[in-house]
């Protein structure tokens, strides 16, 4: 089943038109990787899905139902969770009361566990950490996370908020090797369970976890398919020429 599927979208800044006519599906329990050169598109097409700007044209069918022109608090609270590049974690607080505040909107840790029953949301949060492998981490401040740590728990905190798709822009960007294979498997297991749109420069990276690949260039789709089929695209090959992308792919 699709769970995204974007028709005709089209988006301008001043006379620069960003989103020219982008197409996207994305289906159930599957990980679509977004990737393309720089200034392709990629961040505003996440920027129209989430409502943070809106499209001038088209479609956004999410979970079977029109989500264009709906505000951004309304389109989270429909199940499209989205990971920044900067994480919303508070330093100054224990992995665990990140968590709690990642739970419900209200701000006030205590008032939630008062609200929800303690235990049940523990153990929500026991679930999610685990699944984002920071169950041994709860007690830790936040502050003193590694930079992958950090990155996956802000990844846990979206899941606390129940998304049915999980949007994410470039979220290994930054992390060692080892944090990056350790990324490719909460992903493959978060595929199990969710929807995911991934935005990734690292090939390798991409290859480890993507069910289907989209390629942008110039606010539309260059091509699609799986990422065999992307790599030996000789429209891709041509637009990413020179650049690293190539070298990664040429020499896999
Ligand atoms: N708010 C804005 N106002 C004006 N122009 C914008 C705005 N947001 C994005 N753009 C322009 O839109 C184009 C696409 O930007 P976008 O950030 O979506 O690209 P991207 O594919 O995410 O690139 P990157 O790989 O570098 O992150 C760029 O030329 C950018 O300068
Ligand atoms: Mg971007």
């Amino acid at each position: 089943m699709g769970v995204l599927e974007i028709r005709g979208l089209t988006k301008s800044y001043g006379a620069v038109k960003v989103l020219n006519g982008l197409e996207l599906d994305v289906t159930e329990c599957t990980l679509r990787c977004l990737l393309g050169p720089n200034g392709a598109g990629k961040t505003t097409a996440m920027d129209m899905i989430t409502g943070r700007q809106r499209a001038d044209e088209g479609s956004i069918v999410f979970d079977g139902n029109e989500i264009r022109g709906l505000r951004e608090d309304e389109i989270a609270r429909r199940g499209v969770g989205r990971k920044f590049q900067i994480p919303s974690v508070v330093k100054d607080l224990s992995v665990l009361e990140n968590f709690l505040l990642a739970a419900a909107d209200d701000v006030n840790p205590i008032r939630n566990m008062f609200r929800f029953g303690f235990k049940k949301v523990k153990t929500r949060i026991d679930d999610t950490a685990e699944r984002v492998g920071l169950r041994h981490r709860l007690h830790l401040q936040a502050g003193y996370l590694s930079h992958g740590e950090t990155q996956w728990l802000e990844i846990g905190m979206v899941l606390m908020q129940n998304p049915k798709l999980l949007l994410m822009d470039e979220p290994a960007a930054g992390m060692t090797e080892h944090e990056a294979e350790k990324t490719v498997e909460i992903f493959n297991d978060l595929k199990k369970t969710h929807t995911l749109l991934v935005v990734e420069h690292d090939m390798a990276f991409v290859r480890s976890i993507a069910d289907s690949v989209t390629v942008m260039h110039m606010g539309r789709v260059l091509a699609e398919g799986t990422m065999a089929q992307i790599e030996t695209d000789p429209e891709v090959r041509r637009v990413y020429l020179g650049t690293e992308e190539l070298e990664d792919a040429a020499h896999a």
